[in-house]
């Protein structure tokens, strides 16, 4: 396994097996690896005969007073979670040479990255759009993989990849849980262990609301309105949203009656949570 600092001499290793049609799987990541990171590397090793994992703390996702500089940084443990799933190059840039000075261009995916988190995290899905336009570039990649855990991070980067023509596949992958139920994220790790009781809520409730959608309720506005409740009965989890949207275009839906999401943003303390469920097409009652 190469561990690769300059974005040229990535793109230049990658040359020979673009050129002989070897597929490279990419795998973006911020580091601090776990379960659903590897998931995502697994499932690329078994489609790909190159798989390459970025390790890149976005600096351009993170607003003011978000958690850049206490991100967790778990680089030798990451390291070998990769060398053991097989990954061939890691890239490690420095946010310096992915922003070199004077830096000023942005991909910005109009509307879709308004809604939801993006309402209390504004600008966050234009430095994720941005980092991941440049990431392609510079791995060229057969296929992408991302996972459904950051929902609404997947349909803006399907979006960004179709709107400008990034020659990728994009894959998501299914979120990967701890056996509690709560949906594995780098930024677990912050919470204490009574947060972590509480955090459990987060799938509780959309246990709720399919267990509701299975019992015949089909008002969106009703199951929101129970989950509230559920989630209000445990103290100082603070619900930021919590939305029953369509699967392209986010946009909120009043009756459960096609394909949909239920997804869900809390704070416990300072950390913010996220977490989503989809609801397959059911009958109408
Ligand atoms: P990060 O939070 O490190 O996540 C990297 C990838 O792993 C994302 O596609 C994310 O959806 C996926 N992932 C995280 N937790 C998961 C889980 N429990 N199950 C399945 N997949 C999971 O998301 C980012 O980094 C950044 O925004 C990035 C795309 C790298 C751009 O900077």
């Amino acid at each position: 396994m190469k561990v690769i600092r300059d974005p040229g001499r990535l793109n230049k290793l990658l040359n020979g097996p673009r050129r002989s049609a070897r597929s490279i799987g990419f795998v973006p990541t911020m580091g601090a690896l776990h379960f659903g990171h590897l998931s995502l590397i697994k499932q690329a090793r078994q489609d790909n005969k190159i798989v390459v994992v970025s390790i890149f703390v976005n600096p351009a996702q993170f607003g003011p007073k978000e958690d850049l500089n206490t991100y967790p940084c778990t680089l030798r443990n990451d390291f070998a979670l990769c060398r053991k799933a097989g990954v061939d190059l890691v890239f490690l840039p420095d946010s310096k040479v992915m922003y070199l000075e004077g830096f000023s261009s942005f991909v910005n995916v109009e509307k879709l990255s308004d809604m939801l988190c993006g309402v209390t995290r504004p600008g966050h899905f234009r430095g994720v759009a941005t980092v991941m336009a440049k990431l392609l570039n510079i791995v060229a990649p057969s296929v992408l993989y991302l996972g459904q855990k950051d929902a609404q991070q997947a349909v803006i980067i399907k979006k960004m990849v179709r709107d400008l023509n990034f020659p990728v596949k994009v894959k998501v992958m299914p979120t990967v849980r701890e056996k509690s139920g709560l949906a594995m994220s780098s930024r677990n790790s912050y919470l204490n262990e009574g947060q972590k009781l509480k955090a459990l809520v987060l799938s509780k409730a959309l246990c709720l609301a399919k267990s509701l959608i299975d019992h015949g309720q089909r008002d969106a506005s009703r199951i929101i309105q129970r989950m509230k409740e559920l989630i209000g009965r445990k103290k100082q989890v603070i619900i930021d949203y919590i939305a029953i949207v369509d699967l392209e275009e986010l946009k909120v839906i009043k009756k459960i009656n096609r394909n949909c999401m239920i997804c869900l943003a809390v704070k416990i303390g300072k950390v913010r949570l996220i977490d989503n469920a989809f609801i397959h097409k059911v009958a109408d009652v």
